[in-house]
């Protein structure tokens, strides 16, 4: 398969139903985007297809040949990427840190297509992500933040 990840094409030999974040993760190397639940349930393993955001541990590789794949290695790169990285370490929004890869990339298609969001915009957009330390509070801040900037 031939996929185009972060803006370079990768050519993988992997099954056709290998979901998607083992070949991140495994035979790419980019190990910033998480394993979590591995059932579409927590988030952890967000990343954009196309700039809409996507589970990435139920979704076949072979199901995203010729999309563009963004994984947070590369969400910092965009305006509104660093915009929220920004936001996140101000606000110091982490505490394992083990879910915020896939809190920062559902929060970048947030506002791609909501620029402003209300409190109950994020929480609708974000209500798929988990997060088991609880830092909920700060992220909507951060995400507030960010839209200020
Ligand atoms: S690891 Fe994919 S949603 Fe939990
Ligand atoms: S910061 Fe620990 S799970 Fe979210």
């Amino acid at each position: 398969m031939r996929l185009t990840i972060n803006g370079q094409n990768h050519n993988i030999e992997a099954p056709a139903d290998m979901p998607l974040l083992w070949v991140l993760r495994d035979l790419v190397g980019l190990t910033g985007t998480k394993f979590g639940c591995g059932a579409a349930l927590c988030g952890a393993c967000t990343v954009h297809i196309d700039g809409v955001a996507t589970r990435s541990c139920v979704l076949p590789a072979s199901a995203v040949v010729g999309k563009n794949i963004t994984t947070i290695e590369a969400i910092g790169g965009t305006p509104l990427g660093k915009k929220l990285q920004d936001a996140w370490v101000a606000e110091d929004v982490p505490q394992c840190g083990y879910c915020q890869s896939g809190q920062i990339m559902s929060a970048a298609a947030l506002l791609k297509g909501t620029p402003k969001p209300s409190d109950s915009d994020i929480d609708s957009a974000m209500n798929g992500n988990i997060c088991r330390c609880g830092t909920y509070s700060r992220i909507r801040k951060a995400i507030h933040r960010a839209t200020e900037a």
